[in-house]
């Protein structure tokens, strides 16, 4: 049998029940599909910060590094600055492990409805594709008090000064930037990763980008767009404008079949794509590096209020349990929760209350579990 050792981060809130019920599904497809799972859990989160002072060390980065996938629930607490814990574990992560994919289904399934009227499962069927590592989120920027960073500020002048002929004041009271970098090795291997999948789906990909505005930098994204395309002359593509985009999302999901976008675009539309898909309770991501390790979580928060309720959706996190086991090579397993959640929301009868039932957060998995196991013994 094989034998897989999974590291879990539950986090903070409502992280350490989710992802035990992601644990209990994943568990019950083992017993099913053949393989066994031991869990290593680790502490991280605002209660080990808070005895602790580590958020996340380099060693224990190390030691994680050695894991193909890491099970994780999620982060924050209302106790702390928020972006404290996000940052310094979260992002952390991302970056040291270099998960350039944030993948990120967008699929309304049978059984739940969207608010948006009149769209089915066949409507709301794409993938977002979000570049995980640069754009915004590099974490380059700062604050400047009067007299210091002239030369930002004389940038400044002498745009408005050469373009509208204007003379603006440059010794303003206080600034603050935020740098936005993309690389061409960056840019290439995240839109290679989604033409690939486009290729493996419907054969469309479509780049949400901002180059009219921010066009050195998303200027750049569609010329390296363009000429990877260049390789896959069956992929059908165009390019949309992050603002229009959302306008898209709910007016012809259908138009969609893998998006991929620069990382702070990709921030926003998920949460939109979440929405579309019947709610944050059901939207799954994961942060892959192919060839190094991957973490997949749900992509909401930890929703402090109700932490120990034993009450919120944890389909999400059991989703993201699936896209876990793909990238181990369990695709029959993976496809099987899938399946699951699947027959477990349109039967409709056992559910949390985000859906309008009444039921545990504890009693949702053991459900999904037991449908896991009635289809891998078919
Ligand atoms: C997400 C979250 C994170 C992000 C936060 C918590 C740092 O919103 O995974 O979408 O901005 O990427
Ligand atoms: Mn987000």
């Amino acid at each position: 049998m094989t034998q897989y050792k999974i590291p879990v981060i539950g986090g903070d809130g409502i992280g350490p029940e989710i992802v035990r019920e992601g644990k209990k599904v994943i568990d019950a497809a083992g017993d099913v599909f053949g393989f066994d799972v031991e869990w290593i859990d680790y502490p991280h989160g605002a209660d080990h910060y808070l005895e602790t002072g580590e958020l996340i060390s380099e060693d224990t980065l190390k030691e994680l590094s050695k894991y193909k996938a890491i099970y994780l629930g999620a982060l924050g607490d209302p106790r702390m600055t928020p972006g404290i814990l996000e940052k310094g574990i979260l992002l952390n992560m991302r970056f040291y492990f270099d998960e350039y994919i944030n993948l990120r289904p967008i699929k309304l399934l049978d059984g739940v409805e969207s608010p948006i009227r009149g769209k089915t499962a066949q409507d709301i069927d794409f993938v977002v594709v979000r570049e995980n590592t640069e754009d915004f989120y590099i974490g380059i920027g700062g604050r400047a008090k009067k007299g210091e960073k002239k030369d930002l500020l004389e940038v400044k002048r002498q745009l408005y000064s050469a373009k509208f002929g204007l003379d603006i004041e440059t010794d303003s009271e206080e600034i603050a930037y935020q740098i936005g970098m993309i690389s061409k090795e960056g840019t290439r291997r995240v839109i290679e990763y989604s033409y690939d999948l486009a290729k493996n789906r419907r054969n469309h990909l479509s780049s949400v980008d901002k180059a009219n505005v921010l066009s050195d930098i998303y200027g750049f994204w569609r010329e390296n767009f363009t000429e990877i395309g260049k390789k896959y002359p069956t992929v059908q593509t165009d390019f949309n404008y992050v603002d229009a985009v959302t306008m898209w999302f709910v007016k012809n999901p259908e138009f969609f079949d893998v998006v991929v976008t620069p990382n702070m675009f990709g921030d926003i539309i998920t949460d939109l794509g979440a929405m579309i898909q019947g709610g944050l309770g059901l939207a799954p991501g994961g942060n892959i590096n192919p060839s190094g390790t991957s973490m997949f979580e749900p992509i909401h928060g930890s929703a402090p209020k109700y932490k120990g309720m034993d009450k919120v959706n944890p389909l999400a996190t059991i989703w993201a349990g699936a896209l876990l086991l793909d990238t181990l090579g369990e695709s029959n397993a993976a496809n099987a929760i899938v399946n699951a959640i699947e027959k477990n929301v349109s039967a409709g009868i056992v559910k949390t209350s985000d859906m309008g039932g009444t039921n545990k957060c504890s009693e949702v998995g053991t459900d999904v579990a037991r449908i896991v196991k009635e289809i891998g013994k078919k």
